[in-house]
């Protein structure tokens, strides 16, 4: 079975105090992993140091929520994958959905910080979904297929198995509209499909893909039972710790209930 991610976006939310009173909370509840479920939470880059030194020796782990692709050097206000790792970073969000519409990252730009996050040693979440124009023409499989394909070009599966795709549709982001359980499945069996065709069977067997999209600890469960669901990109409900904690409580009991 999947080891389930439970991973929490804080955008660029919270200030130190509230972060750090967060990530103390979260490690408190989670020095040990809940059994088959990872956990992490990406807060924003002023308070990567902060938290880390709270939720160190814990369950949870640190994630930054974009890099850039190029190593250190005269590049005025981005971040290099190095200064991730070297503050304790394991994982990066690449391709968010606000990257993308918000602050104009094209697929080809996603591309090379993929490959560049991926070449420093971190996981990372590879961000798709399609817009709701898209969805209503018809159009949600070509949009996930363009995205994965120049997402993932020039990456084999060796450095492809250290990625997690990660399916959130964009009107389902921060609006509190979350894709149905068959939505979310049939976009996820799609993603699936897609890997085993581009790298192997065995590969997508193996592969993690997440849902993100207003969840909630109220709609958790029901998304993360589904069989192509591998755990969840969480914004809003990633704030507070006990709604963090509540879609964690839902993991376990999909977990248990998958058996
Ligand atoms: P949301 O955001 O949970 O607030 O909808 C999810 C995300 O953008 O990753």
């Amino acid at each position: 079975m999947r080891t389930l991610l439970i991973a929490g976006n804080w955008k660029m939310n919270l200030l130190r105090s509230s972060a750090v009173e967060l990530a103390q909370a979260l490690a408190n509840r989670f020095a040990q992993p809940p059994e088959g479920i990872e956990l992490l939470v990406c807060p924003p880059f002023p308070y990567l140091i902060p938290v880390h030194e709270v939720i160190a020796g814990s369950a949870v782990q640190l994630g930054a929520q974009t890099s850039y692709f190029e190593p250190p050097g005269a590049f005025t206000g981005e971040v290099a994958n190095e200064m991730l790792v070297d503050v304790g970073c394991r994982y990066v969000i690449q391709g968010h959905s606000e990257r993308r519409h918000v602050l104009g990252e094209s697929d080809t730009v996603v591309n090379r910080k993929v490959r560049a996050s991926l070449q420093r040693g971190l996981r990372v979440i590879l961000c798709v979904g399609e817009r709701l124009e898209e969805r209503q023409a018809g159009q949600t499989e070509q949009v996930l297929d363009r995205q994965l394909e120049t997402g993932l070009r020039e990456i084999d599966a060796a450095a492809a198995g250290n990625v997690v795709v990660a399916y959130e549709p964009v009107w389902a982001i921060g609006t509190g509209v979350v894709a149905t359980e068959q939505q979310a499945q049939s976009a996820h069996a799609h993603i699936r499909n897609w890997l085993a065709s581009r790298y192997n069977p065995e590969f997508a067997r193996a592969a993690r893909i997440l849902y993100g999209g207003s969840v909630k600890p109220q709609n958790a469960e029901g998304l993360l039972a589904q069989p192509d669901v591998d755990g969840a990109l969480v914004g809003g409900a990633s704030l507070k710790a006990d709604s963090f904690c509540g879609i964690v409580d839902a993991a376990v009991r999909a977990r248990a209930s998958a058996g």
